[in-house]
């Protein structure tokens, strides 16, 4: 049984209609680093987007070589779960500071001036931030530093966040005249509620990472020498489920932003019954009654 058969909706299939027209390649540029790391029967992703000179800010290459990700992650029947981060910032050239850590510091904004509508529509209209929210299988962002803008919209595109102690969060688009265009205002609405996002997205200040821990922005904070061994934790607990089974249980969940909750409901019930037609439900059942452990197969 083919997943996208029956959980995608008519906006998914739109959008792999426009993005999915053939096989796409894993990126390959150096300011995307793409690592595979097995896990099961499967591999974790690790994507991690390297410009920590400039705070990891999503350049024009950097939200291409997202998107393919996206869809080569997707379509790759071996990649269970995605993860997304920042690179840490190498040393400070001689008489300067430092740079700080970031997960992504937004959209390059150099990549706005001079633009106006016409020329910024298209860019936004196939956006990475769509791209993300619409892969298949569950994504992480492992968040150390700052996460602003654009980059806390990646964030936000994930289905689980970690943070660090030191990661700072917040939608300053206001203060370069601008509003969050990566869905920032309805995701963070969703996620933190109407009144926080409001105060997050006008007023264009930050929050740290136990604020957003204390209102659902984050799963879990944990100190940065551990971040991606909690990740990995997570991502392979993930990855050791039925990959069948865990694209449902997203797109179930999902629905629940979707849909008014007595359609949510009834979809997950047709979700529910539809799951007693594949082989992984026996083979979970049976694992769970015979005490052995399940081996998937996806189908
Ligand atoms: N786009 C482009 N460049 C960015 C950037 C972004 N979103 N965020 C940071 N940078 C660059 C800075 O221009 C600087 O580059 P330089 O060293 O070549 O001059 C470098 O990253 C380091 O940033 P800097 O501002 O010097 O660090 P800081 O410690 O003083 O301040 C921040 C850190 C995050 C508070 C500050 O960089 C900032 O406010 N960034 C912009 C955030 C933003 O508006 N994001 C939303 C965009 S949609």
């Amino acid at each position: 049984m083919r997943v996208d058969y029956w959980i995608f909706s008519n906006h998914d299939a739109m959008y792999r209609t426009r993005f999915h027209p053939l096989m796409v390649k894993k990126p390959d540029i150096d300011e995307l680093t793409v690592e595979e790391v097995i896990s099961g029967t499967g591999v974790v992703v690790i994507a991690t987007v390297n410009r920590p000179g400039k705070l990891n800010a999503l350049n024009h290459e950097v939200k291409e070589a997202i998107k393919e990700l996206a869809t080569w992650a997707d379509d790759a029947d071996h990649v269970r779960v995605i993860i997304f981060q920042g690179a840490k910032p190498g040393p400070a050239p001689e008489g300067k500071r430092p740079k700080p850590h970031a997960f992504v510091a937004g959209a390059d904004v150099s990549d706005f001036k001079g633009k106006d509508s016409a020329t910024i529509r298209p860019e936004f209209e196939d956006n990475v931030w769509e791209a993300v929210w619409n892969i298949s299988k569950p994504t992480i962002a492992l968040i150390d530093g700052y996460a602003l803008g654009g980059g806390s919209e990646l964030a936000i595109s994930c289905d689980i966040r970690i943070a660090t102690p030191r990661s700072m969060f917040g939608t300053p688009e206001i203060n370069l005249g601008l509003i969050p265009g990566g869905g920032g205002t309805q995701r963070l609405t969703w996620l933190i509620g109407y009144g926080r996002a409001m105060e997050m997205v006008m007023g264009g200040g930050m929050i740290d990472a136990e604020e957003a821990h204390r209102i659902g922005l984050v799963n879990h904070v944990i100190e940065p020498d551990s971040l991606m061994e909690k990740g990995m934790e997570l991502a392979e607990n993930l990855a050791s489920k039925s990959p069948l089974t865990v694209q449902v249980a997203k797109r179930a969940v999902r629905a629940a932003l979707d849909h008014p909750i007595s359609d949510g409901v009834l979809l997950e019930h047709n979700m529910f019954v539809d799951l007693f037609d594949t082989k992984d439900k026996d083979i979970g059942v049976n694992a769970f009654l015979e005490r052995s452990t399940p081996e998937w197969t996806g189908e």
